[in-house]
């Protein structure tokens, strides 16, 4: 198998399922039901508690939670507008659902290059939130690197939402990077919000699968929009199985993996070409800016993985300022091998663009 610097050991789907099937043992036939049933119950009512929230409801895909968040707050606030940065999933990977399926809209704050700021919200014109329901605040910034606010200006943020009378709502794909840098555990970080989705295949190494938590009554709401959506599926066993083996193998690692991605960066930015962002690095993840065109980065990938079984960079995923900007998330593989290692392999793979 393809040694790579990327995410956690991901084993085939025939193991994977082997490995599902000797754990759903421990449920005997319980499977979940429209939402009900032991597994179920048991997974939410854990997540909650993690996160610090009196509920949880598993959904098939953040794409379809944060939507149904903010209707919900469009609905309690009679109105239909929300404050996204300009990186936001929702507005650039999501085909703009939350207008066309939802029925909102969105107001942009920020500059898409950098982190969001109390500065910027409160650079927001008044008469712009008169419909304004809710902020949504990304944790952490995907877009940019995961980069993160201060823990200083992220209770200013939330301050200013709550005077405005905004809910606040975290999109936490990525949630589970966040305690090191923080100094905060996820409940800490998730009471600063009314709502938080976070992922279970991002980091947590799941096979798909979101939690929207929040209060009891916000939570019975999402059950009704979920219906009505179509993500309140016969069963989603398989996605939980998979979830908690990932929350057992993978979630313990993440500290580790934060401050072995600080030094992994900081060893890769010496090689010629590359530049990180963000400079500190703060969660598990990171960019390399490459200067090179997509097309080069792509073949000298495609080539050291054919000659060497090593894979140091993921596809190019966006072009900034002329360089090809490739995403590394540092989990159970990278920490398998000392930094040395892959210093040499990336300097390797990238003196091939010659
Ligand atoms: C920041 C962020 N929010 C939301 C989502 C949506 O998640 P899903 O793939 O489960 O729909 C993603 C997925 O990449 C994401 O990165």
């Amino acid at each position: 198998m393809t040694l790579s610097i990327l995410r956690h050991p991901q084993a085939d789907m025939a193991s994977e399922l082997r490995h599902l099937a000797r754990d759903a043992e421990r449920y005997g036939d319980n499977k979940d039901y429209y939402g009900q049933g032991g597994l179920i119950t048991d997974f939410e009512r854990d997540i909650a508690t993690m996160f610090g929230k009196p509920a949880a409801l598993m959904l098939p895909s953040g794409t379809v939670a944060q939507p149904m968040a903010l209707k919900i707050y469009s609905q309690q606030r009679q109105g239909q507008a929300v404050l996204l940065h300009p990186s936001s999933h929702l507005l650039l990977h999501e085909a703009m659902g939350f207008e066309a399926l939802w029925g909102l809209t969105g107001i942009h704050v920020g500059d898409a290059e950098r982190v969001l700021t109390s500065a910027d919200l409160k650079a927001v014109e008044p008469q712009q939130l008169q419909h304004a329901v809710a902020l949504v605040i990304e944790l952490p910034m995907r877009e940019i690197g995961g980069q993160l606010p201060s823990w200083q200006d992220l209770q200013a943020q939330v301050a200013w939402a709550r005077q405005h009378g905004l809910a606040v709502h975290i999109d936490g794909a990525r949630l589970w990077q966040c305690p090191s840098y923080y100094q905060r555990d996820l409940a800490q970080i998730a009471a600063l919000a009314d709502s938080v989705y976070v992922s279970l295949y991002k980091d947590i190494g799941g096979i798909a699968g979101a939690v929207l938590l929040g209060e009891n009554d916000f939570i019975a709401q999402a059950k009704l929009w979920s219906r009505r959506a179509g993500a309140n599926l016969i069963s989603l066993y398989p996605y939980i199985l998979a979830a908690q083996r990932g929350l057992k193998d993978n979630l313990p690692y993440l500290p580790a993996a934060v401050a072995y991605a600080r030094e992994l960066a900081n060893a890769l930015a010496t090689i010629d070409g590359v530049k990180i962002n963000p400079n500190q690095v703060q969660c598990t993840m990171f960019h390399l800016h490459i200067a090179a065109t997509v097309q080069q980065v792509e073949s000298v990938r495609e080539c050291y993985i054919a000659s060497q079984d090593i894979e140091v960079l993921p596809r190019p995923r966006a072009t900034v300022n002329g360089h090809s900007v490739c995403e590394i998330t540092v989990g159970r593989n990278a920490l398998s091998k000392p930094v040395e290692f892959w210093l040499a392999h990336m300097r390797a793979c990238l003196a091939r663009l010659g």
